[in-house]
């Protein structure tokens, strides 16, 4: 069976193929010179992607990531209908339908902040996108999405996964934390997995968001002098929100504090800004960045597991 990848999912499909008993095989994914995008199934792979079901790893990140996504799940779709329709008039235009057997793999869902209508007149993004994709494959495995709720009833399985268990397995054997502490209420479920995992103490923080670069945390008592601590979030942007939350750590004493996230979206500025207020920044790859070490291939294969039976 295989895994195929788009520009997006190459390094876990890589790492993802061999915990599924599949094997890799690469799609074509360029850009025109007016920055459109162009996808195929090579020639070679046509058989492949014919003759089993397939899992293609792609993120709906940044935005061209979308579309991409869209775009490769048709071409996927294309090839197993048979549909050559439309192929320089050719002939055949037209092979069997070799039936349903394609899942999605999703490390970063982009959009999944925009789970609610904040003000009226937003659209629910998170649910729009689902939705598109939805309507082109027959399931859909994503890592750590922000709020599962806004993807539960779509209209094809969803296994909402986490790379938790293997930010646990980081934090114990590079780390070794006496303390996890969850900087808002939303990552709660989150952080305390991992102090359960790990058997460490935990702890949140109470999290006000000004605007896009200023939050605020109220103070709240937590025993961690003298304790070195990891602040456990699904994701990091621009790092205001570990910053200020190691900021609330060291005033109370803690000798030493990390941050780990499933995302690390590192916005521009963030990684340098957080060298100023963390000891150490430990992320997943599921978007590829600099502070990449904990594979989201594990977690991933886990529902795809569940998906495929
Ligand atoms: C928000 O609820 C998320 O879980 C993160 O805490 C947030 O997106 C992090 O953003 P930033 O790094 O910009 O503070």
């Amino acid at each position: 069976m295989p895994v195929v990848s788009g520009s997006s999912g190459r390094v876990i499909a890589e790492a993802l193929a061999p915990l599924l008993d599949m094997e890799h095989v690469e799609l074509i994914s360029r850009r025109f010179p007016d920055g459109e995008g162009y996808v195929r199934v090579p020639s070679k792979s046509i058989d492949s992607v014919r003759s089993e079901p397939v899992v293609l790893v792609s993120n709906t990140y940044p935005d061209s990531g979308v579309l991409e996504t869209i775009l490769l799940l048709e071409a996927i779709a294309s090839v197993r209908t048979g549909d050559l329709s439309n192929y320089k008039n050719e002939e055949p235009q037209s092979l069997p339908d070799v039936g349903p057997g394609v899942f999605l793999a999703i490390p970063y869902f982009g959009y999944s902040r925009q789970d609610k209508r904040f003000a009226p007149g937003e659209p629910v993004s998170a649910r729009v996108i689902g939705e598109m994709l939805a309507r082109c494959c027959d399931g859909i495995a994503i890592l750590d999405l922000h709020a599962p709720i806004i993807l539960e009833d779509l209209s094809v399985p969803v296994e909402f996964v986490s790379a938790m268990p293997e930010i646990a397995a980081r934090l114990s054997n590079e780390v070794n934390p006496d303390f996890i502490l969850s900087p808002d209420k939303g990552a709660i479920d989150r952080a305390n997995e991992v102090a359960t995992i790990g058997g460490w103490d935990f702890s949140y923080l109470e999290k006000t968001r000004i605007d896009a670069h200023t939050i605020e945390h109220t103070p709240k008592d937590l025993d961690v002098q003298g304790k070195i601590v990891a602040i456990v979030d699904d994701m990091i942007s621009t790092g205001g929100t570990i910053c200020r939350a190691s900021d609330a750590l060291h005033r109370q004493g803690a000798t030493e504090v990390h941050a780990a996230c499933t995302h690390g979206l590192f916005t521009a500025g963030a990684i340098s800004r957080l060298s100023n207020h963390v000891d150490g920044v430990h992320s997943t790859d599921s978007l590829p960045n600099p502070r990449a070490v904990v594979s989201s291939a594990p977690a991933l294969a886990r529902g795809l597991k569940n998906l495929m039976g």
